[in-house]
């Protein structure tokens, strides 16, 4: 049975993860910033009569996370499983982003992401064994407007994640990243909305013809459970030779897929077809 960490535990992917980790019989680390936030997770795990751990982990902060894998490897003597999966999406044209909405994002989405894998791989490596899972995003692949600093966020979880493969695989170390496309969480809740953009920003009107005209994006109305990516993660973890990328989801698959496929002009000009919203 392995001993598993996930980030950004309180909700959404992490949360599940932590149950479905835990219903396979893994040692699970649910962590989270705020642990008082830990109530839901830790009911529905009595409910499923299986055992999770809350623990303390902000990812936006160091010490924090040194001090959670410390705690870890203190219990349990290993950790065989990190999932990151904590982020924060940020809403608004680029030009209305200011600095520390930017930072704030960054901060967790990349930082949060470095900082977690730094301090899990000298043990990992120690062990000659482990997975590092990235949750990466559709938006990791394919940049729309108005999510410009999210998308850059989780390209950058492409590249650490590639450069870690490499860096890790001598050591018997795996990296993987799970690229969800839309799903519903509390993500859509707890994103930054730039504040700019709601103070008369000339974006608006462009906004709205965009958004609506999305929901002619193929997989855009897809009703699938948070719990396929959950199922995914854990897919992946358990796997003997696990994938480097997951893409989950119909609209990741679908659009993922296309703009892989073809080039930048192709891809504008398929996307133009369906989004009937440019001048
Ligand atoms: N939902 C989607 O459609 C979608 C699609 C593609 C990728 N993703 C990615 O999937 C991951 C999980 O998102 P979700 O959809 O499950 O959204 P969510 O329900 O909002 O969960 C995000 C989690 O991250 C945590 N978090 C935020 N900042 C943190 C920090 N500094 N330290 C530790 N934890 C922190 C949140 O904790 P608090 O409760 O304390 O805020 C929350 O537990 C994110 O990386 C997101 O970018 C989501």
């Amino acid at each position: 049975m392995a001993v598993v960490l996930i980030t950004g535990s309180s909700t959404g992917f992490g949360k599940l993860a932590a149950l479905e980790f835990a219903r396979h019989g893994d040692t699970v680390y649910a962590s989270m910033r705020n642990t008082a936030k830990g109530e839901a997770l830790l009911s529905e795990a009595k409910a499923a009569n299986v055992t999770v751990n809350v623990i303390a982990l902000d990812v936006a902060n160091r010490a924090s996370v040194d001090a959670a894998v410390a705690g870890v490897i203190k219990e349990s003597g290993r950790i065989d499983v990190l999932v990151s999966n904590a982020g924060i999406g940020i809403h608004g044209p680029i030009e209305d982003c200011d600095d520390d909405e930017i930072h704030a994002v960054l901060e967790t989405n990349v930082l949060g992401v470095i900082r977690a894998a730094r301090a899990v791989a000298p043990h990992m490596r120690a062990q000659k064994s482990g997975t590092i899972i990235n949750v990466g995003s559709l938006a990791g692949k394919v940049s729309a407007p108005f999510g410009g600093v999210y998308s850059a966020s989780k390209h950058a979880v492409e590249a650490l994640s590639d450069s870690l493969y490499f860096e890790l695989h001598p050591f018997g170390v795996r990296v993987v990243i799970v690229e969800p496309g839309g799903f519903e969480t509390e993500f859509g809740a707890n994103r930054i909305l730039a504040r700019r953009f709601n103070e008369g920003s000339p974006y608006v009107e462009y906004e709205q013809r965009f958004n609506a005209s999305s929901s002619k994006l193929p997989g855009a109305d897809q009703h699938e459970s948070a719990q396929k990516v959950a199922d995914v993660i854990v897919e992946a973890a358990k796997s003997d030779a696990p994938k480097r990328r997951y893409l989950v989801g119909q609209d990741a698959q679908t659009i993922g897929g296309l703009a892989k496929q073809m080039s930048d002009e192709d891809f504008e000009k398929a996307m133009r077809t369906v989004l009937d919203f440019w001048d």
